[in-house]
């Protein structure tokens, strides 16, 4: 019989004007993955803050291994076994992978002595080995790629040696073989006997590695149970309080003339001789696995990177874009995918966020058109759905996906002709992915081109007239709608040619 190793009894967080937490209840046991499912704002981060000390809960007690605990800060928790790998990066960018993976828990050569650097460093090569990651212990964080970024918070947690370990959103940024290297790794967990709390908006996931789930909504516990008596769909409703429609509402569409053109662009070591076209009113797919160089095409077309070879066409004419204010001039907008690093400044407030990138026009008009700015914020932030108390509230107080929901707002409100999306849903949940993909299907239908990029075969395939599949920065297959189909694009993501 698996004991119960952590148990949480009618734990509420209040933060100002807000209940992120109304006496939830949760528990988990060893050798258990358990999915802790819910809406954006739910209050899945808040219970994991509340698990690991950063947080102390307004009300409720913590139960470990049967006996009532307190965690007075993260260092509490940690010593008590657990880990987590937060929503957020939690990395000093400037340090190396060796030293964020043993921050705050050095390996020393005796009780009082001098730092092991050389058990530290065969030990973090050890764990990057295990996760089949192949990087230099000694590269400062920031030079690696959101994807390895986050591997190597996994290693973090993993050195840790802990008994719970707290997974909140880990595959956001991973794709399919990572994904399945991290699977291997709960399972080992598993079969250690830990107790481990996965966090994820996907459904498959959850189903493919959880046995055991509890739903929030709202800031309440809804329900939990064992994953083999359920369905997705009874989750769903559980999630949302309501059934969804049709998860990709594409409209089908006639595409107009081509408003760009790319030829030829290459960049040495990242993409090569990559030539598309995309039309008014089309959704052009992306797909690849990370590191296929996708990311780093849209970022030079948007003239955030210097380009290199090749030449860009909008609407026939020849461009030489520098800047992003040069492509944004053109009409081009592009949706980052690292929304943290790139996309929403945290300390200024949600209509400050969605008017910023049209402060010059409005202001133009008239000196700081106030109303228009409040329409503005008040259309997007509802068709987004962003939840929070008002639109004055700052962007960091809100949840992971709600800061996510900001940046699809704000550059959905420069009224683009080209947009680009990177990984939109990324993050987002079940019900919001419907409306963003609505939205998409409604922008194209008015005649915007939108480039999609994304790493979900089912939104990609749901969503696209066309679908380019790239491999180690390689065009290595375009597909129409009607021809595409997931055996093809994953054997063309994996480099087999047709
Ligand atoms: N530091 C904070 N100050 C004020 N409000 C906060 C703070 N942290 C979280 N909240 C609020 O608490 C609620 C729950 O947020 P939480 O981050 O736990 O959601 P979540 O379920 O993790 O959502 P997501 O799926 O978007 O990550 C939200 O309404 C959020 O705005
Ligand atoms: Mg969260």
């Amino acid at each position: 019989m698996k004991e119960e190793i952590l148990v949480l009894k009618k734990i509420s967080k209040y933060f100002p004007g807000i209940r992120a937490l109304d006496e939830v209840d949760f528990k988990i046991r060893t050798g258990e993955v358990h999915a802790l499912v819910g809406e954006n704002g739910a209050g899945k981060s808040t219970l994991v803050k509340i698990m690991t000390g950063i947080y102390q809960p307004s009300s409720g007690d913590i139960y470990l291994n049967g006996a009532k605990v307190v965690f007075p800060s993260p260092i509490h928790s940690q010593k008590a076994g657990i880990s987590a790998i937060h929503q957020e990066a939690t990395m000093f960018p400037e340090l190396s992978v060796l030293e964020n993976i043993f921050m705050g828990h050095h390996i020393k050569k005796s009780e009082r002595g001098l730092l092991d650097w050389v058990e530290m460093r065969k030990r973090t090569k050890e764990l990057l080995d295990r996760l089949e990651m192949d990087i230099e212990v000694d590269i400062p964080v920031k030079n690696l790629s959101v994807a390895q970024r986050h591997m190597v918070e996994i290693a973090k947690a993993l050195s840790r040696d802990a008994r719970i370990v707290i997974m909140d959103e880990p595959t956001s940024a991973l794709t399919l073989k990572e994904v399945e290297y991290l699977y291997r790794i709960i399972r080992k967990l598993r079969a250690q006997g830990r107790a481990i709390i996965f966090i994820s908006h996907k459904f498959e996931e959850v189903f493919e590695i959880a046995e055991h789930f509890t739903v929030l909504r709202d800031g309440k516990f809804i329900g939990e149970g064992e994953i083999k008596d359920t369905s997705p769909d009874k989750i769903i409703k559980m999630v949302v309080g309501r059934t969804l429609d049709k998860m990709f509402p594409k409209v089908e569409t006639k595409p107009g003339p081509v408003v760009l053109k790319v030829e030829g662009l290459s960049k040495p070591g990242v993409f090569k001789d990559v030539s598309f076209e995309l039309h008014q009113g089309e959704i052009l797919g992306f797909f690849g696995l990370i590191g296929a160089g996708r990311s780093e095409i849209m970022q030079t077309i948007f003239g955030i990177d210097p380009k290199g070879e090749g030449e860009i066409f909008i609407k026939g004419e020849q461009v030489n874009i520098r800047n992003p204010k040069e492509a944004m001039d053109k009409g081009m907008a592009y949706i980052p995918e690292d929304r943290q690093l790139q996309g929403a400044i945290l300390e200024m407030t949600i209509k400050d966020n969605i008017t910023l990138p049209i402060v010059d026009k409005l202001s133009r008009v008239i000196f700081l058109n106030q109303p228009k700015e409040w329409e503005i914020t008040e259309k997007y932030g509802k068709d987004m759905d962003i939840k929070a108390a008002t639109w004055q509230q700052l962007v960091l107080a809100l949840s992971g996906g709600n800061q996510q929901k900001v940046v699809l707002a704000k550059w959905l409100a420069t009224i683009p002709e080209i947009l680009i999306m990177d990984e939109p849903t990324k993050g987002i949940d079940v019900g919001t992915k419907v409306a963003v993909h609505s939205i998409m299907s409604k922008l194209a239908k008015e005649g915007i081109a939108i480039i999609l990029i994304s790493s979900e075969l089912p939104e990609i395939i749901g969503m696209s007239d066309r679908i380019i599949v790239m491999h180690e920065g390689i065009i290595t297959n375009c597909l129409d709608r009607k021809e595409a189909s997931s055996e093809k694009i994953i054997k063309a993501a994996t480099g087999i040619l047709e």
